[in-house]
């Protein structure tokens, strides 16, 4: 049986004190929710937001790593170094990354190896553009962003990984996948799993990320393949984001 996940991504949005606010306002109504709940702030607030929630259910991610180790590369974070912050998580290959920073399938499977290695879960991100899903592109542009991470990792690696079907024209514009194109992406990212490794294929989570909110997310959850949330807007608003959280109860 899997369990729900909700993941909040913050991106570059929030000041010291309305993260302060967003966290006292989950932590209050945490009781309220089942799901797991990570939320992955900016790098420099990660010590700040890590001061919230000790002593809570609720984890955090990093929003990307470096894969180096460590060395002579300005402005990047590495895996250790969110491991030393009390990150479990981080994501890896979302679509911002990949289009406004140039990543690559193969840099983001260095990435999954790079956080793997020190204890974290990449929570790995994929999805197709409005074109590609517009001229029936959308499974091999999955299975394109799938095998470099399939190449890298071993079975028992590949079971830790948390992916999030996001696709891009659902990021941040108010137009949600339907929960059956949902699905059935989900399902296909599940069968492409099971070729490699059957029992990883049914236990791995899969969560849905695209413009989730308070009302979609029911009927989203409702579906067999869906096993969670990654929430960009909607994880900035506590009441929003706690209503998603209510809401990831997998039957
Ligand atoms: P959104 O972002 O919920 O604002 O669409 C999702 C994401 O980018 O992870």
């Amino acid at each position: 049986m899997r369990k729900a996940l909700v993941v909040g991504n913050w991106k570059m949005n929030g000041t010291g004190s309305s993260i302060d606010l967003l966290m006292q306002g989950l932590i209050a109504q945490l009781a309220s929710c089942s799901s797991g709940i990570v939320v992955c702030p900016p790098n420099v607030y990660l010590d700040q937001v890590r001061g919230h929630i000790e002593q809570t259910t609720i984890s955090m991610g990093g929003q990307n790593i470096d894969w180096h180790d460590n060395g002579a590369f300005t402005g990047e974070v590495s895996a250790e170094m969110l491991a030393d912050l009390g990150c479990d998580f981080v994501l890896v290959g979302h679509s911002e990354r990949r289009t406004l920073f140039g990543e690559t399938s193969e840099d983001v499977a260095m990435k999954c190896e790079a956080s793997l290695s020190k204890g974290i879960i990449p929570i790995l991100c994929v999805g197709e553009t409005q074109a590609q899903r517009q001229n029936g592109e959308t499974q091999d542009v999955i299975t394109s962003q799938l095998v470099p991470v399939f190449d890298k990792l071993d079975s028992d690696a590949m079971a830790k990984v948390v992916i999030a079907y996001e696709p891009v024209w659902a990021i941040g514009t108010g137009r949600t996948a339907s929960p059956q194109q949902a699905d059935d992406v989900h399902a296909f990212i599940r069968q492409t799993l099971a070729e490699k490794d059957l029992n990883t294929a049914n236990n791995i989570q899969i969560l849905y990320g695209g413009s989730v909110n308070a009302s979609n997310a029911v009927e989203l959850f409702g579906m067999q393949n869906i096993d969670g949330a990654l929430v960009g807007g909607a994880s900035l608003d506590a009441a929003s984001f706690l209503a998603i959280c209510q809401a990831a109860v997998l039957v």
